[in-house]
């Protein structure tokens, strides 16, 4: 009997991580491999890493520190580097830590089987090309095994947008799309398999531009009308989005389509024009706000979504007064924000920096607000029906947790039986980051 060896992943970073790591798993299980979630078991350990932000790359280091103690009790263990700071660090990795097997870019992984291999046999392995062909078309078949209710499913990949801020299109790439078709038998495995919300995602999602049933390039907007045919789904999102590509035929489907969930998550970053223009970002603050309320005249509930930068190089309290001013203006429901730090690399790491303590400051000062607006939206929410994808049990006994359309955590007491369907509930309690409720009685 041939016994399975076990793979270890931690990820860090964005949700297209959380999809690469599902798809390096499924990979892996193809040789043999199954997952644990504890690491002293593991015959690989995976780290599939985010570049995004500083400090990134050494808590990787401090990470394989540690797991060089590991590696020296039990030396046929493999540890693999995966995603951008592999793709970022490249040699480097295995010259510091020379303990790694394999460095393995996010455009490779298709290949982490066949590496494994020759890692087997001793070789020190380093990937990190963007070969010319699709990891996708290579990666098999998805896994047939039941999941949970909510998916991910990458559709595009890097950008060519280079705000002066980011390493997206230095660790990620120029963009590309994946064709429907692909998209199709992915999403339809996913329902197959139980999922009934799909979050599309992307570096730059709404610059989707696969290649339709025809051969012709088709929009996000078209890609979201294919999925809506497809029964047995029932949520549709997507992220992330960059303002200048929130087309009229995508804004339409927010008011058109039904599966099209009432959530957006568009990053404006800067509230100052000034900033926006230094950030490279290709669009000003009055165009945003035009874009918002276009998109809100389609669908007056959505929910608006963002991340902002705190302390990009030459930040005036007045920049970031204006800051404030555009999220009291929009008024978001949700919001990630960022103190600014330097990437090497990219233009803005070579400008005059900002003092830490003050971006400490503005970075409470926009949570603050942040925080205050999205909860008044939540508390807005106590005394509606909501529709719950039911999704999992809470530590509660008799309690499950789901997502409303607004991707707000609802817990309701629901007999596991429901866990995969859409049930509406009372709200009775906005709490600090979710909402309680009651079933609605079917009648
Ligand atoms: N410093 C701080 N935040 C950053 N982001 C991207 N690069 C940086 C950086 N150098 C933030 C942006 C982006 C989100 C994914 O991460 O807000 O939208
Ligand atoms: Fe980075 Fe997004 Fe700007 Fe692309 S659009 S460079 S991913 S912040």
């Amino acid at each position: 009997m041939s016994v399975s060896k076990k793979l270890f992943v931690k990820t860090y970073g964005c949700q297209m991580n959380v999809y690469d790591s599902e798809r390096m798993i499924e990979t892996m299980g193809q040789v043999g491999y199954v997952e644990t979630i504890i690491p002293e078991d593991a015959d690989m350990i995976l780290l599939n890493t985010c570049h995004i932000r500083e400090k990134a790359a050494e808590k990787i280091y401090s990470e394989l520190g540690r797991l060089k103690g590991l590696k020296s009790i039990r030396p046929n263990l493999k540890v693999a580097v995966a995603g951008c700071v592999a793709q970022a660090e490249g040699e480097e990795i295995m010259r510091r830590q020379p303990m790694v097997d394999m460095v393995v870019g996010p455009q490779s992984y298709h290949r982490l089987a066949e590496l494994e291999n020759a890692a087997s046999e001793g070789k020190k392995i380093i990937d990190i090309d963007f070969p010319d062909e699709d990891k996708f078309d290579f990666l098999g078949a998805r896994s047939k095994a039941k999941r949970a209710p909510s998916a991910f499913l990458t559709v595009q990949e890097g950008c060519d947008k280079f705000c002066a801020f980011c390493v997206v299109p230095y660790t990620r790439g120029a963009e590309s799309s994946r064709p429907l078709k692909r998209i199709l038998i992915e999403a339809e495995d996913l329902v197959e398999r139980g999922v009934r919300d799909i979050t599309l995602l992307g570096q730059n999602v709404n610059a989707y531009h696969g290649k339709g049933s025809l051969g012709q390039d088709i929009s996000l907007a078209a890609l979201i009308w294919e999925l809506d045919k497809l029964a047995g789904l029932e949520r549709i999102r997507y992220t992330t989005s960059h303002p200048n590509d929130m087309d009229d035929d995508l804004i339409e489907a927010h008011g058109n389509c039904s599966k099209l969930m009432p959530y957006l998550h568009l990053p404006v970053q800067s509230g100052s024009d000034s900033i926006l223009k230094r950030m490279n970002r290709s669009h000003t603050v009055q165009s945003y706000i035009d874009l918002i309320v276009k998109i809100r005249k389609a669908r007056p509930d959505i929910l608006i979504s963002g991340d902002f930068i705190v302390g990009f190089p030459e930040e005036s309290d007045k920049d970031f007064d204006a800051t404030l001013d555009l999220i009291r203006r929009v008024g978001y429901g949700q919001a990630y924000s960022f103190k600014y730090s330097t990437r090497p690399g990219t233009p803005a790491s070579e400008r005059d920096q900002i003092d830490e303590s003050i971006k400490t400051k503005r970075l409470h000062k926009l949570q603050d607000l942040i925080a205050e607006q999205q909860k008044s939206l939540q508390d807005a929410m106590v005394g509606r029906n909501l529709p719950v994808l039911l999704e999992k049990p809470t530590r509660f006994d008799g309690q499950l947790v789901g997502k409303s359309q607004y991707l707000h955590a609802v817990h309701v007491d629901a007999p596991t039986s429901m866990i995969g369907s859409i049930q509406h509930v009372h709200i009775t309690h906005s709490n600090r980051n979710s909402l309680t409720g009651n079933l609605c009685q079917v009648y």
